[in-house]
């Protein structure tokens, strides 16, 4: 199955982004047809430093193959190295209502918080649509907020599939209930923009400094307490099999743990768990040279994937003549 999904190079990852995205995309590479990119003109919504745009891209790309993408079995690039993007996603904002649009939750949320609308911001999801018809893409595994996204890639592939018979794959979006929403140090959803995170890449010191910050309630420590309201296990878990679940479950339940201890345990945990990757990072990051090679040979494959969509829809809406 065709598999795709994209993440912006904005700012460092957390365990939100790992869980809810990278972790699968990782996973899929075994039986599946990945493909994965860097969303670099999707982060320009946000960032116009250039600088700090492209230090992002090469750390987000290094971050992904560090945490197991292969280049060989899937196929990994930067969005901005395959330019065709951007011509479907002209073609594709004729058929794009601005109702649609103008409905969008993550649109709407962005200015009530006063970010300045501009046609970037508004038309991100019709790139999103872009990214992903370009590609014939069945599923796309994403975190709750970006489902509606999916969606409105249904909606114009659908209607332009209605017009000029069936040139797009109408993608599914991909959400795990289990880990569909990472909660943050506050128990609100895992995000950069609430400073709630848990960062994927950094020291020890202040990996713990996070831990130690997540909310809690003020249960003393000989009480029983509730796994399921409290935001350190909602986070342990996710580094948990079923079985170690239920023995934290019951400590819980028993009493006489304080969070103190169960905190600790955490931020080993989760330390141990990225130790090897940090090391992989760190050698991929010094080889840029290996880095851009191994960015361009992605993005050759994604360019010759794109050309076979890209000329049908040109035939179609009359720009090849
Ligand atoms: P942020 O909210 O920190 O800005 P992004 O919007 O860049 O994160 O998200 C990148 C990817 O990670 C998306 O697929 C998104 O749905 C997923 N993701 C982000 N935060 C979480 C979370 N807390 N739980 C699950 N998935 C998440
Ligand atoms: N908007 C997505 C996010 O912020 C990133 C993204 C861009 C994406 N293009 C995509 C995700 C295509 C899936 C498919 O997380």
């Amino acid at each position: 199955m065709r598999i795709l999904s994209g993440i912006q190079p904005s700012g460092s990852l957390h365990l939100g982004n790992y869980f809810g995205m990278m972790k699968k995309m990782i996973d899929y590479q075994e039986h599946d047809d990945l493909f994965c990119f860097i969303a670099n003109y999707h982060a320009m919504t946000s960032v116009h430093e250039g600088k700090a745009l492209a230090q992002g891209t090469l750390e987000a790309a290094a971050n992904f193959l560090a945490l197991g993408m292969d280049p060989e079995k899937s196929t990994f690039w930067v969005q901005s190295d395959v330019p065709e993007v951007q011509e479907l996603a002209w073609f594709l904002s004729n058929f794009t209502p601005m109702g649609l649009l103008e409905r969008c939750h993550s649109y709407k949320d962005k200015i009530n918080k006063g970010i300045a609308a501009n046609h970037g911001l508004f038309a991100y999801p019709v790139l999103m649509s872009a990214d992903i018809l370009m590609f014939n893409s069945e599923k796309v595994p994403v975190g709750k907020d970006q489902k509606q996204h999916v969606e409105v890639t249904r909606d114009i592939a659908t209607k332009i599939n209605n017009e000029y018979g069936e040139i797009f794959t109408i993608p599914e979006p991909d959400i795990d209930d289990e880990v569909a929403t990472v909660p943050g140090l506050d128990g609100q959803k895992m995000s950069k923009s609430y400073g709630n995170t848990i960062d994927l890449f950094q020291d020890e010191k202040k990996l713990r400094k996070q831990i130690m910050r997540i909310v809690t309630d003020a249960t003393a420590v000989e009480e029983p307490k509730d796994p399921d309201t409290c935001n350190v296990f909602q986070i342990y878990r996710l580094f948990l099999d079923k079985e170690q679940q239920h023995a934290l479950r019951q400590r819980y339940q028993a009493g006489g743990m304080g969070y103190g201890e169960v905190k600790q345990e955490l931020f080993e945990t989760v330390r141990d768990y990225f130790v090897p990757f940090t090391e992989r990072r760190n050698a991929i990051l010094a080889d840029k040279e290996q880095l851009h090679k191994t960015l361009d040979h992605g993005a050759q494959k994604a360019r010759y994937a794109a050309s076979k969509v890209l000329r049908k829809i040109r035939k179609k809406s009359g720009m090849a003549y």
